[in-house]
C-alpha cells in the first residue's frame, strides 16, 4: 500500500491504472477510522479494480470555534487497518498541498438549495466546504466510484447533487451506517462522549426509531418533531433539531409524500451527534 502525499503523486498512479483501464474506487474520510469507515472502503473495492482512501481534515469545513483543532488525527493507525483491507493507496495531503493559496476559500462549489438547511442552519458555510473539497478530491483522483455513509444524510444528498448538476463522470455509493451494539451510530466524534454519555447516547437512534413507528402509525409530522426533540432534550441531549424530510431532496414533505427520513443532531456533553433513519409510508394501507 502506498501512502501519497503530493496531488502529482496521485495524478500519476491515477493515469498508470487508466492505462490498464483499471476502474477506481475512492472513499474520502477525514481518518480516525473505524468500522463505519471501512465498510465504505469494502463497498468501494467491490465496484472497483483499485482503491484510494483520502485521508484529510479539511479546514473549510469547520465553523469558527468548532473542534479542527482537537479532531483526533490518527494516520499511522488508520494506515495499519487500511493495509489489512489491501487498499492500494492512502492519499493523505497536507493543508498547503490541498489549499496552497491558504484555506480561504477563493472558488466554491455550493449547493444552496440542500447546505443552508438542518445541518447547514447550524454550521454555516459547512457544506459548501464539503463540497469543495469532495470535488477537488474527484478532480485530482477522477474515481469511477466513490462511496459516501447514509449516516452523513445530508451530505450524501449534497454530493450527489453536485454530482448531477456539474457532470462529474463519477457514480455515488450510498453506504448504510454502521451502529454500535447499542444502536449509536459509529463516529469519530462517538470519542468525545465520556462512558456514561456514550450509553445515554443510544437514544438518539432508539427516539429515531420510535419517530419511525409513530409515522408509520399516521401521526403528523410536525406532532412527531415535537416528540422527538423533547424526548431527546429530557434525556440529557441540548437538541439542534429534530425533522421529518422527503427522503430525495430534504424539503418538508407534505401529506402526499411517502419516502421519507427523520433526521436529528443533538448535543451530549462536548460531541454533536447526528443519525438519521428512512421510511416508506404505505398512503394506501
Ligand atoms: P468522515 O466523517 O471521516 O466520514 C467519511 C465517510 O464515512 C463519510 O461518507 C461518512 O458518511 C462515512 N461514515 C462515517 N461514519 C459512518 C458509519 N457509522 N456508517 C457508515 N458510514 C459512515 O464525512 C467526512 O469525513 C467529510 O465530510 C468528507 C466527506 C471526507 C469531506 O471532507
Amino acid at each position: 500500500m502506498d501512502i501519497l502525499h503530493r496531488i502529482e503523486d496521485v495524478r500519476t498512479q491515477v493515469r498508470q491504472w487508466r492505462g490498464e483501464r483499471l476502474r477506481i474506487g475512492l472513499v474520502p474520510t477525514m481518518g480516525n477510522l473505524h468500522q463505519g469507515h471501512l465498510q465504505l472502503v469494502k463497498a468501494a473495492q467491490d465496484e472497483a479494480d483499485r482503491g484510494i482512501v483520502s485521508i484529510f481534515v479539511n479546514p473549510t469545513q469547520f465553523g469558527v470555534g468548532e473542534d479542527y483543532e482537537t479532531y483526533p488525527r490518527t494516520l499511522d493507525e488508520d494506515c495499519a487497518k487500511l493495509r489489512t483491507l489491501g487498499v492500494d493507496v492512502v492519499f493523505a495531503p497536507s493543508v498547503a498541498a490541498m489549499y496552497p493559496d491558504g484555506p480561504e476559500l477563493r472558488t466554491r462549489v455550493s449547493v444552496p438549495e440542500l447546505a443552508n438547511t438542518l445541518c447547514g442552519a447550524w454550521r454555516e458555510g459547512h457544506f459548501d466546504g464539503v463540497a469543495t473539497v469532495v470535488s477537488k478530491l474527484f478532480n485530482i483522483v477522477g474515481p469511477d466510484v466513490a462511496a459516501f455513509g447514509k449516516k452523513d444524510y445530508q451530505q450524501l444528498r449534497v454530493i450527489e447533487r453536485m454530482v448531477r448538476d456539474l457532470n462529474f463522470p463519477v457514480r455515488i455509493l450510498p453506504v448504510e451506517t454502521l451502529r454500535e451494539e447499542s444502536g449509536l451510530a459509529m463516529s469519530s466524534r462517538n470519542g468525545y462522549l465520556t462512558v456514561e454519555e456514550k450509553g445515554r447516547a443510544a437514544v438518539l437512534y432508539q427516539t429515531l426509531c420510535e419517530a419511525r413507528e409513530r409515522l408509520l402509525r399516521g401521526e403528523p409530522f410536525a406532532e412527531v418533531e415535537v416528540w422527538g426533540r423533547d424526548r431527546l432534550n429530557a434525556s440529557g441531549f441540548r437538541t439542534d433539531y429534530f425533522s421529518v424530510r422527503r427522503a430525495e431532496d430534504l424539503k418538508e414533505p407534505t401529506t402526499k409524500d411517502t419516502e421519507l427520513v427523520v433526521l436529528a443532531a443533538a448535543w451530549l456533553g462536548k460531541a454533536r451527534l447526528i443519525d438519521n433513519v428512512e421510511l416508506s409510508l404505505n398512503l394506501d394501507g
